[in-house]
């Protein structure tokens, strides 16, 4: 008699249609469960050394290497459009087996910084903090023989992160992948008196396949091997969880995923499991892959960056790096 009772609530007419609330606009968005704000993104942005000069990066459309005036030209615009962030990854003149340039105050990711924080652009300001783009090797850590060493790299990171928040980075982005990244980082910015910079940990940072386009911009192809002694197999979801505990336990005050859109089930874990911010790297590769289609006419290039982008936020991302930045917060303002 009951289950009569209950079959016949949901089989009333009309109980279920879900139709009725995508009817038309103004109702679609009374009901959405997700928004993106252009607040929440960061845009990549790629530094070199002088002035006045920008070379388009061919596998990254609408992505230049740019000199630290054009940077805060860039700057500008992103912050007139409401984006929340730069992230700068810088590319030397020379690199070398110790990646020195890493943490050299005259480099472009410092020169860079100081020029936007004299600025009081309204953006959050982030740099990248790796050895890959100034080691000649191209790997992310110190090598020892053929292998990459993780406790000599540590040093070289908290230097590179400390020269950084000297210049005026808000966050460091340790993304190196080498165990004790994000302590290393914090006990090194503390004491040098950094105690107000914020670390963006690259918790679960994959050997990904997607990270080609990047790597053709800044440079840093490994010479040899690959990244698979450092960065995590992607098939691993309760590694991923130990990383992020590990990075909060060593003072992260974001985790970050990578890449984000093969990371998705990470973030949604994630949110239920950390109360930290959880930020999203919508790699260079997933730009690519929308891009390649789109210029095809095979997606619709809005749509796909918009949807991508929705989708990273409703998994659990409160913060999404992507080279979209711009074209989504520009989107984003008409649609309001
Ligand atoms: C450097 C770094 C990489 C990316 C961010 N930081 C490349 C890599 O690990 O090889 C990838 C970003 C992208 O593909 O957009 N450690
Ligand atoms: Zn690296």
């Amino acid at each position: 008699m009951r289950e009569l009772v209950s079959r016949t609530a949901v089989t009333t007419p009309g109980a279920d249609r879900p139709r009725r609330l995508r009817a038309n606009p103004a109702l679609r968005a009374l009901v959405r469960e997700t928004r993106v704000d252009p607040s929440q993104l960061i845009a990549p942005m790629f530094v070199i050394n002088g002035r006045d000069q920008r070379h388009e990066i061919p596998s990254l459309k609408g992505h230049f290497r740019m000199t630290p005036d054009l940077a805060l030209r860039e700057a500008h615009r992103l912050a007139d459009l409401g984006v929340g962030g730069v992230l700068l990854f810088g590319i030397p003149q020379s690199k070398d087996p110790e990646g020195s340039g890493a943490d050299d105050p005259r480099g472009p990711v410092p020169e860079t910084l100081r020029l936007l924080r004299s600025e009081g652009l309204p953006l959050a300001l982030a740099a990248d903090v790796c050895l890959c783009e100034y080691t000649s090797h191209g790997h992310c850590g110190i090598l020892d023989r053929e292998k990459i060493d993780n406790d000599s790299s540590l040093p070289r990171l908290a230097a590179a992160a400390i020269v950084y928040a000297e210049a005026g980075a808000d966050l460091v982005g340790p993304s190196a992948m080498m165990d004790g990244q994000v302590a290393a980082l914090r006990s090194g910015l503390d004491a040098a008196g950094l105690l107000d910079t914020a670390i963006i940990a690259y918790a679960s940072k994959q050997a990904s396949s997607l990270y080609g386009p990047f790597r053709e911009a800044a440079g840093s192809a490994p010479s040899f091997g690959d990244r698979k002694s450092y960065q995590m197999d992607p098939a691993n979801a309760h590694e991923a969880m130990r990383e992020m505990e590990l990075d909060a336990a060593e003072g992260a005050d974001i985790l970050m995923v990578k890449p984000a859109i093969t990371s998705l089930d990470l973030l949604a874990r994630a949110r239920d499991r950390f109360d930290l911010p959880l930020a999203a790297y919508q790699v260079s590769g997933e730009a690519a892959m929308i891009e390649a289609a789109a210029e095809r006419g095979w997606v619709d290039r809005r749509g796909a960056v918009l949807e991508s982008l929705t989708a990273i936020v409703r998994a659990g991302a409160g913060i999404v790096i992507t080279y979209f930045a711009a074209d989504a917060a520009s989107w984003l303002g008409e649609s309001r």
